[in-house]
Formats: structure tokens, C-alpha cells, sequence
């Protein structure tokens, strides 16, 4: 309009202890529905939500690399925006790298042109935290006719080996269960070991942990799961953060689906019995009441500044796997698999590029199977949708995990032998574990944390029997042993453990070994400090201030 051109009065202004509010004055007040473009010049570096990694930080040790990491509220120190989850938008880049680096980002389109530019463009709506971007010394293989996977050149034959011929399979499952896959491509990229999450379900290109290239496609779950956030999250989303369940709960319901469909119901069970084990540490640890423990959290930034509580410190089991107990629970009153798939895809097409709170699902839900409805299932005493929502504590339904005994069992039963007083070295060596698979392992291995401190001289002896474990690469099975370590106070193997944090920077595998060092003794303590003074620098800034809490180095957690 008349302001065409003009230069606006702009002000940064305080918002929470996360951010602040970029304030424009414009020259009249806008009429509703009016368009406005606002041009914004800016320059972003520090903050949380950019990563600058100097070449030591990298698999190649070569080159720097750079990342963005939005979720939940880091985007708005990469650009100025409505870093909420309730807006979306489309966006395009135009972006200018050096020579001999690669940009790739979060986008439907993707195209390189002279001088080192690349241009992207993502034509469906998403929320401010899905935008992300990486520039390094990157490379492609393609692994499916829509899939391929970007590494660093040491690691792209690996990478390429990992997930050869696979990703299609779990695209195709997802799309017969809950819809169209609307995103065009979905690649997979593999980032640099100090990576903060085990997955992150950028659109188009999910960028995960390179402790995934576990050489057996072992800990493939972690793509399913992104691949189901391609529907549950991305098309779906949380309108709000204190709702975070219902992209987290829905996509590990929608993980397990699909992992029924390719792996079957035993292992799937199998694997959700170690997701359960999760929630019990975590909730043991922090106190079943703990208000965090509630589906649904409260961290609207208040009336007052600074008062709110952070959206990433929210960030625990509870919303992946209780909520996927009341995702479960929705699908035990509907009591037929075909039914409530039908159901997932109905919502899927209700609510997509839509973001929603957990009262529209709910509704929805009863509206959808009106005879619930009418036998007032939202009600049921114990099992109310608004306890599921507001009381914290355990699930008060849990899934029947059964048809994972045949698996379980003997992990069950082998983690009783070596947590007995005497051992009964003729019974466990009858035990053949060479055949077990990766997530067999971690259950027996969860099964042994639990009874740990095992009687004196055990874990030693269970150390030498299984160096496939104790010796293990496989980065699910190097926690869950660190954690045995430390809790039986295993000073002989305490660079396992030292050496595992060099390794990667993964907060879920970084902060139970810090608490556990923190409250072991005197020397798991100076453990602790020497290995974060070492390797602090390597960790994404989040995850450093998280380890400062536990250390009591004066963090925000
Ligand atoms: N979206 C999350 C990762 C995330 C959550 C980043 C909150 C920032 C804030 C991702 O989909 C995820 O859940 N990853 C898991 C995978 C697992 C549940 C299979 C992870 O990183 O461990
Ligand atoms: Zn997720």
C-alpha cells in the first residue's frame, strides 16, 4: 500500500527467557484479512537454534559444518518469525554457500545453480519449527525411488548400506494406514556425532544421529518413527507445546503400527516393552506426580515475563509413551485394529496442515464412533478422557504386551539368573544369546538395570560371558551397559563410559549417564566433571546447559 518501500520503526522487546519480540510499528493499523509484506533484513549467528561446528566436531574432520535445530522454540534465532506451533506457512531460501559445501534443508523442491546457490521451496503449510537447513561437505545416494540419504563422503557407504531398499517399504505401509504421503520426497540425512536427538522429522529429510549406522538396520524404529511424524505432526500438529503428546503419542502409535505390518506383532511388542521400561525409569526418577508427568503441561509464558517454563524443558518419556497408552486406550474402546486404522486416516484427512489441541482430537474421536460416545466413554471413573489429560502418574490403561513374551521371556528369565545371589553358571550358560536380536538385548539389559546393584562380583562375570554386549557398537546398547556399569559401580570398565559420551552428544544418551555419575560416588563425580569439561564444547548448547543442572554447574534445566 502507501507504506510500499518505507522503512519501519522496528524494537526488540523482552518476551521470556527464550526470546524476545521483534515489535514492528506499521504506519496504519491493518485491516483484517489485509496482505502485508514485510521485508526484514537480518543476521543471525548466536543462539541456540544455529550450530556452527568446526571441522574437529565432524565425522571427516575436514571441513566445518553448520545445522539448524528448530524444535521446539530455537527457530526464532535462525529468522524472525511466529515460532509457534499453531502457524504455518510455506517458505522458500535462496542460499549462497561456499565453495566445496552443500546446503540442504527441509524443503519439496531443491535446486542448484551457478555460484554455489541453492534454492528451495516448500509449497505446503508447516509450522515455524519444521524449517531447518544444513551446510557441510555432504553427499547423496539414493536407497528408493523417492528416498535417498545425505552424509559426510566417510560415512555415505555406510549410510547407503544401512537403508538400501528399505525406506520405501515403511512409506508404502504408512500410506496404506493413514493416507496420502504428501511431502513428495523423504530422504534421510546423517549428521554429525554431536547431534542432539536420535531423529528429527524435518519434512523431506529427516536428519538423524549417526549412532543409527549400526551396521544391521538395527535401530531402523527410529526412522519408522519420523517416516509416521510425515502424518502425526507434520500434516497434524500440536497447536501448542503444552500439547506435545499429540504429536509424539500419536507418532510412536503410528511407529508401532507400521512396525506390526513390517515386523509383526512379537517384536513390535518387544520394542514398545522397552519404551515402557523408559517411562518407568523416567517416572521413578522425577516422582510419578511430578507435574511434567501430565499429558497435558502447562508452559504458556504467563502474565508475568520470565514466569514460563521453556517448551524444550518440558522435553521426556511422558508424552511418547503415555501418550501412546491413551492412544492405545482410544483404540481398546474402539476394540477393532480396521476400525481405528480407519479412524487415524479420518483424522489424519480432518485435521491436516491444521494445528489442533487435544480437545479437538478427542471430539472428533467422538464424533466419529457416535456409540462411544453415547455410552459416555469419555467419563468412564478411572479412565476419564481429562484424567488421561490433567492427572499426572502412570497410564491407567496399559496395552497388552503379550504377544512379545516368546521374546521377552527368556530375557526375563536369563536377568534372573545373574541377578541371584549364587550364581547358577550351568543354568545361564544353557542360555544362548548369539541369536537374540538387538532389542532382546536392551530389554535384558533394562531387566538387569533394574535389579542393579546385582550381588558383588556378578556384572563382572556377566561381563566377560557376553563381550557382545559389553563390547557392543550398537549405540542402544553401549547406554543401557554404561548405566550397569555405573550403577554396580564397575571402576574397571568406567572408560566405557567416558568413552561412549566422547562418542556422540545425543541428549537421551548424554543426561542418564550424567545423573547416574552424579549420584554414584566420589570418582563416578570427577568422572563425571572431566568428562564434560572435555567434551561440553562438542554438545549442542541446550544439552550443555542441561548436564551444568545435573552437575550443579549453574545450568537451566
Ligand atoms: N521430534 C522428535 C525430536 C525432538 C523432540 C526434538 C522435542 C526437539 C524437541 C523426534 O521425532 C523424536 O521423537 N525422536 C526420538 C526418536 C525415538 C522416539 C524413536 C529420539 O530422538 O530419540
Ligand atoms: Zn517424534
Amino acid at each position: 500500500g502507501d507504506a510500499a518501500g518505507q522503512a519501519l520503526p522496528v524494537e526488540s522487546r523482552p518476551f521470556t527467557s527464550y526470546g524476545s519480540a521483534l515489535h514492528i510499528a506499521l504506519p496504519q493499523a491493518p485491516r483484517a484479512g489485509q496482505l502485508l509484506t514485510l521485508l526484514i533484513d537480518y543476521e543471525a549467528g548466536e543462539g541456540p537454534g544455529v550450530c556452527w561446528l568446526s571441522p574437529e566436531q565432524t565425522a571427516g574432520k575436514q571441513k566445518p559444518y553448520m545445522y539448524t535445530q528448530g524444535q521446539a522454540v530455537l527457530n526464532r534465532s535462525f529468522f524472525p518469525c511466529f515460532d509457534t506451533p499453531s502457524a504455518k506457512f510455506t517458505y522458500s531460501a535462496t542460499v549462497k554457500v561456499p565453495e566445496g559445501f552443500t546446503a540442504v534443508m527441509s524443503a519439496m523442491s531443491w535446486e542448484k545453480q551457478k555460484d554455489n546457490t541453492f534454492v528451495f521451496k516448500m509449497s505446503q503449510p508447516i509450522p515455524s519449527y519444521l524449517i531447518a537447513l544444513v551446510v557441510g561437505d555432504i553427499v547423496s545416494a539414493d536407497v528408493g525411488p523417492r528416498s535417498r540419504v545425505w552424509a559426510e563422503p566417510c560415512l555415505i557407504e555406510a549410510a547407503k548400506k544401512e537403508y538400501d531398499g528399505v525406506i520405501e517399504e515403511f512409506l508404502v505401509v504408512g500410506e496404506k494406514l493413514f493416507g496420502p504421503y504428501v511431502w513428495g520426497r523423504y530422504d534421510i540425512l546423517f549428521m554429525p556425532p554431536s547431534f542432539p536427538f536420535g531423529g528429527m522429522e524435518n519434512p523431506c529429510l529427516t536428519f538423524v544421529t549417526p549412532c543409527l549406522l549400526a551396521g544391521d538396520r538395527s535401530l531402523v524404529d527410529v526412522i519408522i518413527h519420523e517416516i509416521s511424524h510425515s502424518w502425526f505432526g507434520n500434516l497434524v500438529t500440536n497447536a501448542t507445546w503444552g500439547e506435545f503428546w499429540l504429536n509424539e503419542g500419536f507418532t510412536m502409535y503410528a511407529q508401532r503400527r507400521i512396525s506390526t505390518e513390517v515386523y509383526g506383532l512379537p517384536y513390535t511388542c518387544l520394542e514398545a516393552a522397552t519404551g515402557r521400561a523408559l517411562l518407568r525409569q523416567h517416572m521413578d526418577a522425577t516422582g510419578e506426580d511430578h507435574p511434567l508427568n501430565k499429558l497435558r503441561v502447562v508452559i504458556e509464558p504467563g502474565f508475568f515475563l520470565f514466569l514460563g517454563v521453556n517448551p524444550d524443558d518440558t522435553y521426556n518419556e511422558t508424552p511418547y509413551e503415555k501418550g501412546y497408552c491413551f492412544v492405545s486406550y482410544l483404540a481398546h474402546l474402539v476394540g477393532n485394529q480396521s476400525k481405528f486404522d480407519a479412524f487415524l486416516q479420518a483424522y489424519v484427512n480432518r485435521f491436516k496442515f491444521q494445528s489442533i489441541t487435544a480437545d479437538d482430537t478427542l471430539e472428533f474421536f467422538l464424533e466419529y464412533f457416535p456409540e462411544l460416545k453415547e455410552k459416555g466413554v469419555d467419563s468412564i471413573p478411572g479412565f476419564e478422557f481429562d484424567r488421561w489429560l490433567n492427572t499426572p502418574g502412570w497410564p491407567p490403561y496399559l496395552p497388552d504386551l503379550s504377544p512379545g513374551q516368546q521374546l521377552m521371556k527368556p530375557a526375563d528369565e536369563l536377568a534372573e539368573l545373574w541377578a541371584a545371589d549364587g550364581l547358577n553358571m550351568e543354568a545361564i550358560e544353557a542360555v544362548d544369546i548369539t541369536g537374540w536380536r538387538t532389542y532382546q538385548l536392551v530389554y535384558f539389559l533394562d531387566q538387569v538395570l533394574q535389579k542393579s546393584p546385582l550381588p558383588e562380583g556378578n556384572v563382572k562375570r556377566l561381563s566377560k560371558m557376553y563381550p557382545k554386549i559389553s563390547k557392543a557398537q550398537n549405540a542402544e546398547l553401549r547406554l543401557r551397559w554404561c548405566q550397569i556399569v555405573l550403577k554396580n559401580n564397575l571402576e574397571a570398565e568406567f572408560s566405557k563410559v567416558k568413552d561412549f559420551l566422547h562418542s556422540q552428544g545425543k541428549q537421551k544418551y548424554t543426561l542418564p549417564l550424567y545423573r547416574a555419575m552424579w549420584g554414584g560416588s566420589e570418582t563416578t563425580r570427577a568422572l563425571a566433571m572431566e568428562t564434560f569439561s572435555a567434551t561440553a564444547p562438542q554438545l549442542h548448547v541446550n544439552v550443555q546447559n542441561y548436564v551444568k543442572k545435573i552437575l550443579g554447574l549453574g545450568g537451566a534445566e
